[in-house]
């Protein structure tokens, strides 16, 4: 495996990846985007921080990338869409470094509350000048929070112990959690006019880009002080410059900005702007345990194929992902049996997930399901891009989960439908691990969906069985199990022969030969 990291990345980390047999790490920091293109297509992951930007080119160029792996939380400088259409998982190290941006928040906040940096700058000027800078206290003020994810409720702690009144502003919250953690959840518009202090901290998005300009700035207080250690462009940096010019907002303390490194920012020439370089994460512990984390990550993802802290991939806990293992092979051999059965253009798969499954998280599965039956088609697919490829070729899923289960514990019953016919394959998995298809169509049956098999539909009548037999051996295919389903004797049948080799095409010819055969599918699971 070839790991290429293209960002600082702390030593614990690299010496983690380093120690794991077979890997062989290169560190290549400050490529432009047409020197990265040139060197991917060897890796199978890369890891990054926040400088390298991973454009659509540099994923097109990328023939063997499995894993992009985010040395922390802000995924934005990914292009995470072209990734995962590719079937690469985009996995991030969000915890490392909260306490780290949460304490470089409220660093920022009474920096800005003190004029510490302005008072620091003069001194060493050789000024002493006490009146320029006359302060506020944070104590007893409003602090406004937008966006009360890991971060946003950390900064909300430390302020609650600086004795501030806490209010954010986040619609993926519930009132019931916030005021938990003593925070007023509060519409923006409500919001905005009650703090003396603002904060940002949600991800750049296309809803928040931008959240923070003209308008929202108008419903402020006047000499209100805002503090982005979250993302640059969530706040419009010319309405803020405008803001602060006017008096309107009395400071602003920025750790990211608008343009990665704000050289030409007009912010810059203000003295109520204090800055840092986009320094919220780095403290030595939270290098430390992002490196360590997406290190770990990215080995278990390459070795054992677990998957944690994808953001383009459902999140599943280690319990939660042991005990669906054995249904994701289900699911997908289920695809796979589906793909080699049915005659026609897909046009919708509808999966009912019965018995004990219907309280799982059935994403995976279903992903797993289509990646089953797209694979013929498309080598590419894997359970990142399955849903996208599906959509792309028009193919609706319809994914409903009960707990009734016919008479199995658990059942995944899966109905495809094409524009030449519709066929259902259920299947089960008994003692917790072993795949079983119970029924295909009407027929109930029986058997474990791995090796090569010739599916056939015929007239029930005696003597069939010895014919396929026959034809069979001619072509020195073995038959090692067979299994069959019929409703009524002397009706249709199914019977799946499980065999030790695939016959050859005539082989086919010559069964289809036999009157009493109706259809032949030769299958390999
Ligand atoms: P998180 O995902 O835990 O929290 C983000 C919160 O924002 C969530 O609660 C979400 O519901 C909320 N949110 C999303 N869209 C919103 C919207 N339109 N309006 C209001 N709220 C919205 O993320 P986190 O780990 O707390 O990180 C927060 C930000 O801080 C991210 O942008 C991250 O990249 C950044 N960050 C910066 C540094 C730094 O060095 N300055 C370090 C770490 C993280
Ligand atoms: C993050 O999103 O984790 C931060 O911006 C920290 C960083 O990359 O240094």
């Amino acid at each position: 495996m070839k790991i290429l990291i293209t960002d600082p990345l702390a030593e614990e980390g690299m010496e983690r990846l380093r120690c794991e047999e077979g890997f062989e790490v290169r560190k290549k920091v400050g490529l432009k985007e047409e020197e990265l293109i040139n060197l991917i297509a060897d890796y199978h992951a890369l890891i990054i921080r926040s400088e390298t930007k991973v454009t659509r080119r540099v994923i097109e160029a990328a023939r063997n990338l499995k894993v992009i792996g985010r040395a922390g939380t802000g995924v934005d400088n990914i292009d995470i869409e072209s990734a995962t259409k590719k079937g690469i998982v985009v996995m991030n190290a969000p915890e490392g470094n909260t306490i780290s941006a949460a304490e470089h928040t409220i660093s920022m906040m009474l920096a800005l509350s003190r004029n510490i940096p302005q008072a620091n700058a003069s001194l060493k000027r050789g000024e002493w000048d006490r009146k320029k800078f006359m302060g506020t206290e944070v104590y007893g003020k409003t602090l406004g929070i937008i966006g009360l994810g890991r971060i946003g409720r950390e900064v909300a702690r430390r302020a609650q112990g600086l004795k501030m009144r806490v209010v954010a502003y986040d619609p993926f919250i519930s009132k019931e959690k916030a005021e938990e953690m003593g925070v007023c959840l509060l519409s923006l518009e409500e919001l905005l006019p009650q703090v003396d202090f603002l904060s940002i901290h949600t991800p750049l998005t296309s809803q928040t880009r931008g959240l923070i300009g003209e308008r929202e700035i108008s419903l402020m207080k006047r000499g209100v002080r805002i503090i982005n250690c979250a993302r640059g462009g969530i706040i419009q940096e010319d309405a803020l410059y405008q803001a602060l010019k006017a008096g309107k907002i009395k400071g602003a303390a920025l750790d990211v900005f608008e343009k990665g490194k704000p050289f030409d920012s007009p912010l810059l020439k203000l003295d109520s702007v204090i800055l840092t370089p986009h320094l919220g994460a780095s403290t030595e512990e939270a290098q430390k345990r992002v490196a360590m984390d997406i290190a770990t990550q990215v080995i278990d993802f390459l070795k054992y194929g677990r998957i944690r802290n994808a953001v383009n991939f459902p999140a599943i806990s280690s319990q939660v992902q042991e005990k669906i293992t054995p249904y994701l092979s289900l699911a997908e051999r289920i695809g796979n049996l589906e793909a080699q059965l049915v005659e026609g253009h897909p046009i919708q798969v509808e999966v009912i997930y019965r018995g004990e499954l219907a309280s799982f998280e059935v994403t995976p599965l279903t992903r797993a399901l289509i990646k089953g039956m797209l694979s013929f088609a498309l080598p590419e697919v894997n359970y990142v891009n399955a849903s996208i490829l599906a959509r792309e070729r028009g193919i609706k899923v319809v994914e409903t989960k009960t707990l009734e289960a016919e008479d199995f514990t658990n059942l995944i019953s899966v109905k495809l439908l094409t524009d030449k016919e519709e066929k259902r394959i259920d299947g089960t998995v008994f003692e917790g691990k072993v795949p079983h298809i119970v029924r295909i169509d009407d027929y109930s049956l029986d058997f474990v969906p791995q090796g090569d098999f010739l599916i056939c539909a015929n007239v029930d009548r005696p003597g069939v069985v010895g014919k396929i037999g026959t034809v069979l051996g001619s072509y020195q295919v073995n038959i090692s199990g067979l299994r069959m389903g019929r409703k009524t004797p002397g009706g249709k049948n199914v019977s799946v022969y499980s065999l030790d080799n695939s016959p050859p095409a005539e082989a086919v010819k010559d069964l289809l030969k036999i009157k009493e055969i109706l259809k032949v599918k030769v299958v390999r699971l």
